[in-house]
Parts: C-alpha cells; sequence; structure tokens
C-alpha cells in the first residue's frame, strides 16, 4: 500500500511525493525528514523539483521558537494575505544557521535545515532552551523559509507533510519544496505520477493524509 511505503520512505531518510489536489494549489511536494537533508540532497532537490526548499513544523512549536505567521505582519501593513485558492500562507519566518556562509548555497541550506531539526526536537521536550538555542544560533532574514503548520484548520502541503510526519512517529520537521520541472508552470499530475514511478518515489494524494488527521 503506498502510504505504508511512504512511511517507510520518509522514516529512512527517501523522499515521498505529496500532490494537494486539483482543487488547490494542484501541486506536488517532494518531502524529507529535515534530520536527513544533506547538501547533495539539496542539490538533489534543486535539479528535480526547482521549487522553493522550506522547512516544515506546526504553528505552535514556530510560536514556542518566538516566531509568528508572516501573514499577521503584512496583515498589519494593509496588504491582503490570500493566494488565489485561498489559505492564508504558512510563511512564520526566514532563517539561516548563523554557521552558513551565504545561506543559499546547497550545504547553507542543509546545514539551516538539520539544525532547524535538532531544534524542533528540542521544543518537543524542552521549549524554553529550545527558543534560546533558535535566538543565539540562527539570524534572519535568511534563505530558509519556516512553515507553522496548521493542523486540522488547514491542508496545505505544510499540514500534509506534517500529518505525513505524524503517521511515521517522527517529530514535526521535514523539507519540502515543490516540484515545478522543465515547463513554466507547475508540473501537472499525470506528470508527476511517470515521476514518481522512474524515481521509485511514493506519491500520496492530499484525500489519503487527511483521512488520517
Ligand atoms: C511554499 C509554498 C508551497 O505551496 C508549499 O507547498 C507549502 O505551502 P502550502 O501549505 O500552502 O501548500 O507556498 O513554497
Ligand atoms: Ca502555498
Ligand atoms: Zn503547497
Amino acid at each position: 500500500m503506498m502510504l505504508e511505503k511512504a512511511i517507510e520512505a520518509l522514516r529512512t531518510g527517501r523522499p515521498v511525493l505529496i500532490y494537494d489536489g486539483d482543487y488547490r494549489e494542484a501541486e506536488a511536494d517532494f518531502v524529507v525528514r529535515a534530520d536527513a537533508v544533506t547538501p547533495g540532497l539539496v542539490r538533489w532537490l534543486r535539479q528535480n523539483a526547482g521549487g522553493l526548499l522550506c522547512f516544515v513544523t506546526t504553528e505552535e512549536i514556530g510560536r514556542a521558537l518566538g516566531l509568528e505567521f508572516l501573514s499577521e505582519y503584512y496583515r498589519r501593513l494593509g496588504l491582503s494575505v490570500l493566494p488565489k485558492y485561498g489559505d492564508e500562507p504558512a510563511f512564520m519566518g526566514y532563517v539561516n544557521h548563523k554557521k552558513t556562509k551565504t545561506g543559499v548555497r546547497d550545504s547553507d541550506k542543509a546545514l539551516t535545515i538539520r539544525e532547524l531539526a535538532r531544534v524542533v526536537e528540542m521544543a518537543l521536550s524542552d521549549p524554553d532552551r529550545a527558543k534560546k538555542t533558535f535566538v543565539d544560533e540562527f539570524y534572519g532574514p535568511g534563505h530558509v523559509p519556516v512553515l507553522g503548520a496548521r493542523l486540522g484548520r488547514r491542508w496545505g502541503h505544510t499540514e500534509l507533510s506534517a500529518i505525513l510526519a505524524k503517521a511515521a512517529g517522527l517529530p514535526p520537521a521535514l523539507a519540502i519544496i515543490e516540484v515545478l520541472g522543465p515547463s513554466v508552470d507547475a508540473m501537472p499530475y499525470e506528470e508527476v505520477e511517470e515521476l514518481a514511478k522512474s524515481l521509485g518515489v511514493p506519491l500520496l494524494r492530499g484525500e489519503e493524509l487527511k483521512a488520517l488527521a
């Protein structure tokens, strides 16, 4: 069964594809556990996916680290915060680890993502220590977006990947990136299916994950 294969892949640090649904973005994102992200994997994702590489945790953990949704900030500026498909964005900030050089290169993004995973793991047992570590060891604005899952209230790739992590018994610390492919639009679902098959990557649809929540 595809869900079991996806759980196994996620646990062992291999990528999974999640397609949200025709009703929403109609996009597929690669999802990987954040503590397994290496510079080589970031390069692979940049070359094979090409979207925006983001770190996913939950809203609660983001807030425990002192972050707020960027939509709260933009709303205060008077800007609309709603994209065409309707969901308020999940962005809670952009950070780099202080040990990165510029933050944008693959090796830097891998470091930032792995260190964010360490902070999330810490936040699960000691939120105060995690917040101090986050403030001491990261700077912003940086090149890794932090997304906060609004579990039970929103059904984007942010939440769908967090649901998959929970089903796999993993902490909510993931890296996700949209598959754009060679065209100037997102890769159509039929091509995503072919890509998944050719790479041997499990492909899940939003509804399957929503059913687990
Ligand atoms: C960041 C995004 C992507 O759509 C990503 O998949 C996460 O967002 P969402 O939860 O809205 O799907 O906006 O590149
Ligand atoms: Ca989005
Ligand atoms: Zn998305």
